[in-house]
């Protein structure tokens, strides 16, 4: 784990540097427009970015529900993947809900990104179910899935994706 790592609020102005996280991390990468009604207009959203020496290393969006939280992105910039950060972005989003009464997570992810399930397992996440045959196929599709985490980039082509529902109860 780095010495010094901050979490905010994602700002527009971090934008250009996640995105060169996101476009590196998944086949269908979140647009620019896409962060932005994220970040200033989605009233139930939130998004997180992690930095050290004022770079960003990570980030993780999420919508929060009454009394849940859909966590809709999260990535870590190659460089510093494998030390921490994931994990502490989602273990501060699942903390900073349970402060708020939330008391569920849900996420979504490719049955192929064993990095990605590894991680959500390790803070609690169980697969409660499957969805199959997962398609985009138009915009109105498309700004749905934005509901769920982006394939990763490790896995098969966009279009016809099996993912995985992963709950975690957080009291
Ligand atoms: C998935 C991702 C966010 C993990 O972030 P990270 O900062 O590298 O993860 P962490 O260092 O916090 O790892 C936490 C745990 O996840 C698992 N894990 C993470 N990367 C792994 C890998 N390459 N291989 C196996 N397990 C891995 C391990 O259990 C790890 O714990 P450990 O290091 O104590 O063994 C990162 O790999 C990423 O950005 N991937 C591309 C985008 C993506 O797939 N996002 C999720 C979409 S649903």
């Amino acid at each position: 784990m780095a010495r010094e790592l901050t979490a905010a609020p994602m700002a527009e102005a971090d934008l250009d540097q996640v995105l060169a996280i996101e476009r590196v991390s998944f086949v269908t990468p979140w647009t620019r427009a896409a962060f932005c009604y994220e970040i200033e207009q989605n009233k139930v959203a939130r998004c997180t970015a992690m930095k050290s020496a004022g770079r960003i290393v990570g980030y993780l969006c999420l919508w929060e529900i009454g009394h849940e939280i859909h966590i809709t992105n999260l990535a870590v910039h190659t460089e510093w993947r494998r030390r921490g950060v994931g994990r502490r972005l989602l273990a501060l989003a699942m903390a900073e809900g349970m402060a708020r009464g939330v008391t569920l997570a849900f996420l979504e992810v490719r049955p192929s990104n064993a990095q990605a399930l590894k991680l959500y397992e390790s803070l609690g996440f169980q697969v409660i179910g499957r969805r199959t045959g997962y398609t985009l196929s138009s915009p109105a599709a498309e700004a749905g899935a934005r509901a769920m985490c982006p394939p990763s980039a490790s896995a098969a082509a966009p279009g016809s994706a099996d993912r995985d529902f992963l709950l975690a109860l957080l009291r």
